[in-house]
């Protein structure tokens, strides 16, 4: 591949960081912790990517100094901007005569970005998504450091992500206060969280909020179970039901219910709606009033809690001192409570599901938790 840049060497004196994807509570944080780091511990000059990688593509970069990163920890969001339909590999520069979405390989042009601003490496904040994103860089020789981020703790490599725990703890409140209104009217409330084809949200907000049902994706639903479920504990004089859904939810031998398709971003398939597809099936099946509450961006907005700002600067921390150790395309990680890391390839292209024996879901099913199977 041409353009393969020549500042790629050991010597590291000038970094270059993006947030790519999907935002999440604690971006701020990690980079905060990565500039600091970077500044008081090894004196490099740190450099922000606006956008994710579509800075990259248009060359939109900024100086990112301790001024700066001052005072962002708890805020949510990235003060670098970002962007989850940016492929520089796969780049959309709009549709042919028939419609159809054309694409272009804009890497050499990002290279040459990364070869101007005189950068040596490159830290991708990301998911799976932008992770692989990274990966042409990574092949044309350009250092790349991922910190795995994601609201759906999805990541292959890593037990946890940042913003996870705060995701999750927004979805337990939701849940917590869903219980009053579902006692006092003798309803069903499907709450709908996010997690894309994950349901660690749903599992652990579920489990946080001692909701009755919980449904993830990797444990498909017969709505039949569901409706003896909640029927049993109308008869049981509970008089109410709460259900934790995963938006990736899906009934067995079924499909996940998708809100929209963009196939000019890299990951075309937005999925939502179930939970009104199982409301309706519920109350029409049983008779018993059902409603939904899609709770959405929320999840993904405001402060971080005190574990995912913890986690985040242990992240930027640990990433900035794999850089300056000699690593190169790493991903850093969190295994049995301890900081390591992967080779940055591991994680692309797939993702961390509930397993079958996940401890939670048993002490879930303990508890007589119905998963709907
Ligand atoms: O990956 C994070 C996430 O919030 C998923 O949980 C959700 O399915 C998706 O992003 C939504 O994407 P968008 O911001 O494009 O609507």
């Amino acid at each position: 591949m041409a353009g393969t840049p020549t500042r790629s060497s050991s010597k590291i004196t000038r970094i270059g960081i993006l947030t790519g994807g999907g935002d999440c509570p604690g971006l701020n944080a990690v980079i905060r912790a990565l500039t600091k780091t970077a500044i008081y511990k090894h004196g490099l000059l740190v450099f922000g990517i606006e956008d994710g990688f579509l800075g990259l593509v248009e060359n939109r970069v900024c100086d990112l100094t301790s001024l700066h990163v001052s005072g962002i920890l708890t805020r949510g969001g990235t003060i670098l901007g970002t962007n989850n339909r940016c492929d520089p590999a796969r780049y959309y520069t709009g549709d042919d005569e028939h419609g159809n979405p054309i694409f272009t390989d804009v890497t050499d042009r990002c290279l040459g970005t990364l070869d101007s601003h005189g950068l040596d490496a490159l830290i991708v904040i990301g998911g799976d998504g932008s992770i692989s994103c990274a990966a042409p860089f990574v092949e044309a020789g350009f250092n790349c450091i991922a910190v795995p981020k994601t609201i759906d703790n999805d990541v292959v490599g890593t037990d946890i992500t940042f913003g996870f725990l705060t995701a999750a703890a927004t979805a337990t409140d939701a849940l917590d206060r869903l219980h009053s209104t579902a006692m006092s009217h003798h309803r069903v409330m499907v709450c709908e969280v996010m997690g894309r084809n994950a349901g660690w949200i749903a599992l652990h907000a579920g489990v946080a909020s001692g909701s009755d049902v919980i449904l993830i994706p990797e444990i498909p639903y017969d709505v039949d179970r569901i409706c003896q479920f909640v029927q049993s504990r109308m008869h049981r004089s509970r008089g109410f039901s709460i259900i934790a859904c995963a938006e990736g939810a899906r009934p067995v031998g079924g499909e996940q219910v998708v809100a929209h398709f963009d196939p000019t971003s890299p990951q075309a398939v937005r999925l939502g709606g179930v939970s009104q597809c199982i409301a309706s099936e519920i109350q029409t099946r049983t008779g018993i009033e059902s409603r939904t509450t899609v709770l959405g961006y929320i999840q993904r907005s405001g402060t971080p809690v005190a574990d995912d700002r913890v986690l985040a600067t242990q992240f930027g921390y640990h990433a900035i001192e794999l850089l300056m150790s000699g690593a190169r395309d790493r991903m850093v990680v969190m295994r049995d409570g301890g900081l390591g890391d992967v080779d940055i390839r591991f994680a692309i292209d797939k993702q961390r599901l509930v397993p079958d024996d996940d401890p939670l879901v048993a002490a879930a099913r303990a508890v007589k938790t119905c998963f709907g199977d």
